[in-house]
């Protein structure tokens, strides 16, 4: 297992990169991410470049067997550009150009910007093909979908609403734009949402498209770097590092053309009081191994105390920084990355620790840096291995585009409900894999899909041959209500998944932070919020395993059971607490036959990675506190943020790490 550092060698004289690559060199660095901000250093004026420093501290990695990922420097255009093309920086949502920005501040369709992006890119991969020492590409960084309001990306978007729907016809009649008067007569009256509307005021149809547009079109950017580095360097791995923000591109779109999945993951450093509002990082570890459904790797890591844009946070407690670099390897990660070397001394971004203070003195993070990496040397077994899983949650980016522009009721966002199927699954410490919900369920036993609300048709089909050939699907409240533009459908809920669940939504309350209750058949009982469809149950073979215990609607079903030809579909109409998932998924995988670990404490993960008979089972607590629990048969305790590495004789031909 390989852990590296981002290294900016551009932030710091020259006399620290020899002492820096020997001290990487002794604690067991592997590799080193660079130059992806340093454009300007790369190509001081334009036509200039100056690739020396950068041949040079390649040099120095290189002798001393550190490998290097180098990022195209284009998410930082150098002020000589942005003052020559001022409209390369992108335009607000006034349709205005902004002012210059911090970083990130390219249009992804300025042509002048795109031919100083491409020849910089051609001149750089040209220059380190041959460079045994550079093993793969990041294309920019932390890129998002495309929400420049500019004349150039509004003609995109018109363009490629032209490719998608032919006429305007047919985009008045899918959008139903007949509402408020909204139907385009001519092409120039389709803008990308400007002005500061809410989302929720604009046609949902049409936002929904904008995102996909967004999305599809930073792929675009994307696919235009991919093809110069593929030129230069045939055989070069290529990555970009995603994490959640703001502007999400569609991370199956964006990594189809790549060769592996990274992720920039900093989980918190300080952990929730009530341990209820405890939510595990894993999640988005599982989600980043789906997209590709391969391993992954993480390409910033937390080194130290956030802080810049907001008030800095606590430091990583005692073995937070290892554990979670080994909990990433947990859940697939083959390498990790950590976020930074040194933490800076000017800049914004002074204030993000990284592994080393500002006072270049190695101090508690760093000596639990070099035990990490010792760990990750010890854990050679691991290579090849993958996370083999039986049970799949499904993720949709259309859906979180499509709760994002309507969030359905108070407290309600989309993540939610697959956070808490994770966590129930959690505890039961069997592997989750989340994947797209497009993708191929074969392998699978159990598939939780969770808000399936806007409709592909693909998708449907798919689900339906799953149970029917005998696998389980859990759905919940919120599915099969619109249709693949973001209209309703005009039929009793859940629309095409009514069949298969063996029930329909007769009415539905959105309870947002009321409290309902409702009870299970043994007397159960359970708390649930934001939403109650009232179920009528309909198949010859629905059981209804709980029902409302309040409001008017006391009595009817909350949650059913159908049988499907030779499967199983849940339907669960409302949000509960987590024990209720706790509950459901308990008996649920016992049903499906899944080998589950029982009696694990709360916020203790357990995960196996395996190839070809040999097992390695990882045991995270994520908590501050000692829990002790039984694990096949033998006593495992693990004490609060301590690392355990070791090699344990395990029966038969198992092996443990
Ligand atoms: C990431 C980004 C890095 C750095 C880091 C810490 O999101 O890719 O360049 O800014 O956050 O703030």
């Amino acid at each position: 297992m390989v852990i590296g550092v981002d290294y900016y060698p551009e932030h710091w004289a020259k006399e620290l990169w020899v002492p820096d690559a020997d001290l990487m060199q002794k604690t067991g660095v592997k590799l080193v991410r660079m130059a992806e901000f340093a454009w300007s250093r790369l190509e001081p004026r334009e036509g200039v470049y100056d690739f020396s420093w950068l041949d040079e501290i390649t040099a120095v990695f290189k002798e001393r067997g550190i490998h290097v990922i180098l990022g195209t420097p284009t998410n930082a255009p150098p002020r000589w550009l942005v003052e020559k093309y001022p409209d390369a920086v992108p335009a607000g949502r006034d349709g205005k150009i902004n002012p210059i920005g911090i970083r990130g501040h390219r249009c992804y369709n300025h042509p002048d910007f795109l031919r100083h992006a491409k020849e910089i890119i051609e001149r750089m991969t040209k220059r380190y093909a041959q460079n045994e020492a550079v093993v793969a590409w990041q294309i920019d960084n932390e890129l998002e979908a495309n929400f420049c309001f500019c004349k150039k990306c509004t003609e995109k978007y018109r363009a490629w609403l032209k490719k998608k729907y032919g006429d305007l016809d047919t985009i008045n009649r899918l959008y139903g734009n007949e509402v408020w008067s909204g139907e385009y007569s001519t092409w120039e009256q389709i803008d990308p949402p400007l002005g500061n509307y809410p989302a929720a005021w604009l046609n949902p149809a049409y936002m929904l498209d904008f995102n996909r547009f967004a999305s599809d079109d930073m792929i675009e950017y994307v696919k235009m770097q991919t093809e110069i580095i593929r030129r230069n360097c045939p055989g070069a791995k290529i990555t970009t590092n995603v994490w959640f923000c703001e502007n999400m591109p569609d991370f199956y779109r964006t990594f189809a053309g790549l060769d592996f999945v990274s992720y920039d993951n900093y989980p918190p450093t300080k952990l929730p009081e009530d341990e209820k509002e405890f939510y595990s990082h894993a999640f988005h570890l599982d989600l980043m191994r789906g997209v590709k459904r391969q391993n992954f790797c993480v390409m910033e890591e937390l080194s130290g105390g956030p802080g810049c844009w907001a008030p800095m946070v606590r430091t990583p407690y005692p073995g937070m920084l290892s554990g979670y670099s080994l909990q990433a390897f947990a859940h697939g990660a083959d390498a990790v990355v950590h976020f930074r070397w040194r933490t800076a001394v000017s800049g914004a971004e002074m204030y993000w620790h990284g592994l080393i203070d500002h006072s270049n003195v190695p101090g508690r993070r760093f000596a639990e840096f070099e035990k990490l990496c010792l760990a990750a040397e010890e854990l050679k077994a691991l290579v090849g291995t993958r996370i083999v899983s039986k049970v799949a949650i499904l993720y949709s980016s259309d859906n979180e585009y499509a709760f994002k522009i309507q969030p359905q009721t108070n407290g309600m966002y989309y993540y939610e409900q697959l956070k808490l199927f994770h966590e129930a699954l959690t505890k039961y410490g069997v592997n989750i894999d989340i994947i797209g919900e497009d993708e191929e369920l074969l392998g699978y036993r159990l598939v939780i899909a969770p808000q399936m609300y806007v409709t592909n048709p693909e998708v449907v089909r798919r689900l339906y041959t799953f149970v029917e050939d005998g696998g389980t699907v859990v759905f919940t409240n919120r599915s099969g209500v619109k249709d693949a533009y973001n209209n309703c459908i005009m039929e009793p809920l859940p629309a095409p998944y009514r069949k298969l669940v063996g029930c329909r939504v007769l009415e539905y309350d959105p309870v947002g932070y009321d409290n309902v209750t409702i009870r299970f058949l043994d007397g159960a009982e359970y708390r649930a919020k934001q939403w109650c469809d009232i179920l009528k149950p309909e198949g010859e073979e629905t059981r209804v395993l709980a029902c409302y215990d309040s409001e008017f609607y006391k009595g009817s079903a909350a949650i059913t059971e159908n049988k499907y030809g030779d499967g199983t579909a849940y339907y669960i109409g409302t949000v509960g607490e987590r024990e209720l998932y706790i509950r459901l998924v308990g008996e649920i995988l016992q049903k499906c036959g899944i080998d589950f670990v029982e009696g694990l404490p709360d916020h203790v993960e357990v995960t196996t990675r395996s190839k070809d008979g040999f097992f390695a089972r990882f045991i995270f607590n994520n908590t501050t506190k000692a829990q002790e629990f039984v694990l096949d048969e033998r006593q495992v305790s693990l004490q609060p943020f301590e690392m355990q590495v070791e090699t344990v004789k395990a029966k038969q031909e198992e092996s443990f790490i």
